[in-house]
């Protein structure tokens, strides 16, 4: 029996990054998986070869989170494929950097519809298909960068501290309503992944990660497995207590 045996899951952003870490790492403790993702190919791609490893139910859906329909389309896609819903990881995110004087207007509308509006949108749709096949948990990926702020991160910064108290705003009306679901954020500071890339653009994909790994307590970045961990943790029925609550793996960051 893995730790979320019968349990099923739609992960956003599944198509690579921590999305298909997550996805994998709870097919291997034992649940049903839908990746979701703006690139169709690559979460039908990430689909296949999980069900392939994992002998699990594994589908993947094209998905544009910023879009109400998009959302009504893929969770009821995924609830009729893997027969039920229990577990939502509010993913899918980009980073633009740029501060309150020189962000294009263009990047900051982009930002808050793609890394707040969507998780508002997932959390609004999937509630009652959670409550439908409860208990249920949504697991929204903020950032450390909804808790403490960067100058030249402006629209990251502010919507990912809408996401961390978006989380909390929903954990109470699920109690209010007695839906058995439970909704908490995750705040990671620098993972290992393409995004790190994107957003520090030095020399090399090492320089980058030494240049991130000096700013942390730790004196390392974290991995996608750090997440996944924490997802797993908030997916089962071990975090049974747990709601309108935030985990930070931030390797002391946040501490200091
Ligand atoms: N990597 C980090 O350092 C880090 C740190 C803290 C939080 N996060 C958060 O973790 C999440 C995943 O980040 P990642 O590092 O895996 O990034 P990534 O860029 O590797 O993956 C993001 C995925 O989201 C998808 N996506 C983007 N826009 C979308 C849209 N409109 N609809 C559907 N899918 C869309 C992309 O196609 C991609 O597959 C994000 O929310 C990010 O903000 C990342």
């Amino acid at each position: 029996m893995g730790r979320l045996s019968g349990k099923r899951a739609l992960i956003t952003g599944g198509a690579g990054g921590i999305g298909r870490k997550v996805a994998e790492m709870m097919a291997r403790e034992g649940a049903d998986v839908a990746l979701s993702d703006l690139n169709g190919q690559g979460a039908e791609a990430a689909a296949t070869d999980i069900a392939e490893h994992f002998g699990c139910r594994a589908v993947g859906l094209k998905h544009d989170v910023t879009l109400l329909e998009d959302w009504e389309r893929t969770v009821a896609a995924a609830d009729e494929a893997l027969g039920g819903l229990n577990v939502l990881v509010n993913n899918a995110g980009i980073c633009i950097p740029g501060s309150v004087e020189d962000i294009d207007i263009a990047d900051w509308d982009l930002t808050m519809d793609v890394d707040l509006n969507s998780v508002f949108l997932g959390c609004r749709v999937a509630l009652p298909v959670l409550a439908k096949s409860a208990p249920g948990s949504i697991i929204n990926i903020s950032s450390i960068a909804g808790l403490i702020a960067s100058y030249n991160f402006v629209a990251y910064n502010t919507a990912k501290a809408g996401v961390w108290m978006l989380t909390k705003s929903v954990a109470l009306q699920a109690t209010r309503q007695g839906y058995d679901v439970r909704v908490n954020s995750i705040h990671p500071a620098f993972i290992d992944t393409s995004m790190v890339d994107n957003v520090v653009g030095g020399a090399s994909p090492e320089e980058n990660r030494a240049k991130l790994a000096r700013q942390v307590p730790m004196k390392k970045i974290g991995t996608p497995e750090d997440v996944g961990y924490a997802c797993i943790y908030l997916a089962s029925d071990e975090s049974g207590f747990v709601t309108g609550s935030e985990i930070k793996l931030d390797g002391g960051i946040s501490a200091m």
